[in-house]
């Protein structure tokens, strides 16, 4: 029994391989997966686990008691990748093992390709959570969700009428260029916040803590998100770095429905098509995460779970697959169909610098000797 006690919930995910072409996994990786993670969880290395899939990107959801970053648990998801990677190949499918992007491992998977939220916690007595997958877009797609849930009054009532709420959160904040990372106070410090992660393709919300004198202890995260950058891993475009995140609910956070409720507005994230466009976020039950047109437009999963006492993931409870998204869902499709009409223009394509691929430096170099000084 593990209420009080830590436990860690770690969902790990990488693209190794698409059916077809960047749309979506195919089963029987996610069969290799299952097999790999349920003797593991026979063994005893595992409390639980699921597989899932978000368009191309396979998903391991894991609960066990080794803590965050641990050898065994990321050698696990590793050594699950690589099964399932021979499995891609044999059916020949497109981009086998693209994520993963060394051949060593070398003790923890970040830094290697794949993508990591995790968490270490307190169990509560009863512990609800959602994990968010997402394909076609980057970290800094969660900035604006993740602010909504733990900082903005208009979206989560509790922040104004629960007691245990009105303090605010804490927001530790990444800036994934120079490596760097800053604690900011929310409400003290909302402007502050907001000027970092409004640039999201830099400045993303890695985490957010309670504050001192909150149930849960203020060392304690209650979101969390993969921040990993591919491109910066492996120093060229090598795909998406479809980002993954892990919210805790109820009880003096975000309600559930507050968790959600920023994906009723289908905000406009970077990673579409080529990993060089904007385009609308699209929340999907699980049976429509395969991205198709324009190899998009990026979308969003939510698997909701409790946490048993016993650590099992009971779930998932596919959170999107209701009604009451079918406007946002209709909105984002407007958005697509306007968005994609500026076809190579931007804002649909990202500017110059933040572009995956450019054929530009070669285009400069055939017209080097014809361009001519205006007067
Ligand atoms: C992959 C992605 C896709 C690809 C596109 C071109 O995550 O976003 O849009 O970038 O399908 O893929 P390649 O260059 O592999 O033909
Ligand atoms: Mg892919
Ligand atoms: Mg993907």
């Amino acid at each position: 029994m593990f209420v009080g006690k830590k436990i860690t919930i770690s969902v790990i995910k990488a693209d190794i391989g698409g059916w077809p072409g960047h749309s979506r996994v195919h089963p029987k990786l996610m069969e290799k997966a299952r097999e790999i993670l349920g003797k593991a969880k026979e063994e005893g290395k595992l409390i639980d686990f699921h597989v899932a899939h978000a368009g191309d990107d396979l998903q391991l959801i894991m609960t066990h008691t080794k803590g965050t970053d641990s050898p065994e648990i990321h050698g696990l998801a590793w050594e699950t990748f690589k099964a399932a990677t021979e499995v891609a190949k044999e059916l020949g499918l497109y981009g086998a093992g693209q994520d993963l992007l060394k051949d060593a491992f070398s003790g923890n998977v970040r830094g290697l390709g794949p993508g990591v939220a995790e968490m270490e916690i307190t169990l509560r007595k009863s512990e609800p959570v959602v994990t968010f997958h997402m394909d076609k877009t980057e970290p800094g797609a969660f900035n604006l969700p993740i602010f909504r849930m733990f900082a903005d009054p208009f979206n989560t009532a509790g922040l104004v009428i629960d007691p245990h709420m009105h303090m605010g959160f804490r927001f530790e904040v990444w800036d994934i260029l120079k490596h760097k990372r800053v604690v900011l106070n929310s409400p003290e410090e909302l402007y502050d916040l907001l000027a970092l992660i409004g640039a999201k393709g830099r400045y993303v919300i890695k985490r957010v803590y309670p504050k001192e004198g909150h149930k849960i202890s203020k060392d304690e995260p209650v979101a969390v998100v993969s921040t990993e950058k591919l491109y910066e891993i492996a120093g060229e475009y090598v795909g998406k770095d479809d980002p993954v995140a892990i919210v805790r609910a109820q009880s003096g956070l975000p309600a559930l429905g507050e968790v959600l409720e920023p994906f009723a507005f289908p905000h406009l994230v970077s990673g579409w098509m080529r990993g060089s466009h904007n385009g609308p976020l699209l929340p999907v039950p699980m049976n429509y995460a395969n991205p198709t047109r324009f190899d998009g437009p990026p979308r969003v999963v939510a698997l909701g779970w409790q946490i048993s006492p016993k650590g099992e993931l009971i779930g998932p409870v596919d959170l999107f697959d209701d009604p009451a998204f079918d406007y946002t869902r209709q909105k984002a499709l407007e958005i697509t169909d306007y968005i994609r009409r500026h076809g190579p223009f931007e804002p649909h394509r990202l500017p110059l610098e933040d572009m995956e691929y450019t054929t530009l430096p070669g285009v400069l170099k055939k017209l080097e000797d014809r361009f001519e000084k205006i007067e």
